[in-house]
Order: C-alpha cells, then structure tokens, then sequence
C-alpha cells in the first residue's frame, strides 16, 4: 500500500472496523437508510483508488464515474425523482443493458421474491401495494439519503468481460468501505434514467450507465435496514470432484 494510503486508514478508523477482508465481506449488505452525516472527500477518492486495484483482463481497468454530493445529488435526485414518479410503467426509460432474464425461472425467481418480500415485509408494504412499492423504489433516486452517491459508466464499445471486471471493482469498493463503518448500495435503478443523468453530469453518448452506488452511514432506526438475505452454501451450488 502507498504510504498516504496508510495514513488515510490510520486517519478514518471508525469505531465499527471491519479489520479483515473476511469480516468485511460478511458484514457489506445493500443499506437502503443512511444518516445524513458527511464522508470526507479524500475517503471517497481513497476508497475508489483502492477498489482500482480490483483485476481486470490485460489490465484494462474499465471503470469510469461520477461522484455526486451536496447540490449536484440534490439536483440530480430530484430530477430523476421528477421523471420516475411521472413515468408510469417506465414508458420512454429504461437501461441500455438487459440486467435480468426476459422470464425469470428457478432457483432465480423464488430467490428474487424472497428479497422482495423480505424488504416490503419490514416496511409494512402489502402484497399488491403498487403505489407503495413504487414510492420505495423512489427512494433509490436518493441515494436512499446518502451523502454521497456514485454513478459508475463504462465505454460502450467494450465486451462483456469488461464487465465482469467492473463487478470486481464494485464488490472492492462495497468491502472497503467497511473498513471505515460505512455502507453502501449497489443501485442498478439508476442506469433506467441514464437519459436523465448525461445532460446533468455530461455523461458522453458513448458511455453506458452501469449502476450507481450510495456511500454512508447507516441509519440503524430504520426499518428496512434490518433486511438479511440468504445464500446458497457452497456444498449446493459446486459440483466436486476429488
Ligand atoms: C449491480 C447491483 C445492482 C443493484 N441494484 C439495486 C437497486 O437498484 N436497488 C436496490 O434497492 N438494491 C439493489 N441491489 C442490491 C441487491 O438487491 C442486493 O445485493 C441483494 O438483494 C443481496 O442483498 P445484500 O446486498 O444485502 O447482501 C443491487 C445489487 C447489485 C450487485
């Protein structure tokens, strides 16, 4: 590590410290409330120099991005909170990649359900409540009240391998940011408005939005924050052979 990055650990040690990669990893989970307490500047640009060093075929680093706070976030959050909540059954919008399956089938599906109905659960949100499962889904335009959010892009021309390069880097910056007691969000909600976005942070024709991503701290009172999601152990989804 270079030594300033030494002294920027030293510098944030939160008092909730992940201090191994392990604990890290176990303890990033999607935090959809944050407090509106800042994060210093130069640990964002720490923890983005840090998730750079994620692998990428022929070291080709394909991630590109925006950090957005203060004005710039309130101006975009509004915006893309504007065109959402007028934009019924998202006519005109959506992502340039396709994210899921056209049908969604098992073991996938009963797995999306139960995140789904796992979160509307904890919020009081009934089966079949669109308008309130919409106004959630508002709350990612946001940053679910993040002081910081992220929006990643990537250069069009680039092949998918590219992008199983920036999945490395997104995970890095989720894990090392828990180094520092902050969380974050992974949010592919954004990349629905990408029209909306490129005007407001000059986002080029020729980037795709791939995600954004909120920094903070968790808000501990919120409901929605005690959500834990399952995993298939590795014995089940492995075929061994020795
Ligand atoms: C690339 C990516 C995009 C995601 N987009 C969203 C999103 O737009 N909104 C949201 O609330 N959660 C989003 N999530 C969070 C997932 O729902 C979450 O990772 C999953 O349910 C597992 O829960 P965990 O992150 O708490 O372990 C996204 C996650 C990833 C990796």
């Amino acid at each position: 590590m270079h030594d300033d990055d030494f002294a920027m650990v030293k510098a944030h040690q939160a008092a909730e410290v992940s201090a191994t990669a392990v604990e890290a990893i176990l303890s990033r989970r999607s935090v959809r409330g944050f407090l509106a307490d800042p994060v210093p500047i130069e640990l964002v640009r720490h923890l983005l120099d840090v998730s750079a060093r994620a692998p990428s075929g022929t070291n080709m680093q394909p991630w590109t991005g925006h950090v957005v706070m203060g004005e710039t976030l309130a101006k975009l959050s509004e915006a893309v909170v504007t065109v959402a909540g007028t934009d019924n059954g998202r006519q005109g919008y959506d992502r340039e990649y396709k994210y899921y399956p056209e049908e969604f089938f098992e073991p996938f599906l009963s797995r999306r359900r139960t995140v789904g109905f796992g979160l509307y659960d904890l919020i009081g949100i009934a089966k079949g409540d669109r308008a309130r499962m919409r106004e959630q889904g508002a709350r990612n335009y946001t940053f679910f009240d993040a002081p910081v959010g992220l929006i990643f892009t990537i250069d069009k021309r680039l092949e998918i391998g590219s992008w199983l390069d920036y999945g490395m880097f997104l995970e890095n910056f989720c894990t090392a940011a828990r180094q520092y007691g902050l969380h974050t969000c992974a949010q592919a909600a954004w990349s629905t408005y990408h029209q909306v976005l490129r005007p407001l942070l000059g986002i080029a024709d020729g980037q795709t939005v791939v995600c954004g991503m909120a920094l903070g701290y968790e808000d501990t009172s919120r409901p929605e924050n005690a959500l834990r999601t399952d995993r298939a152990p590795a014995a089940s989804f492995m075929t061994w052979h020795d």
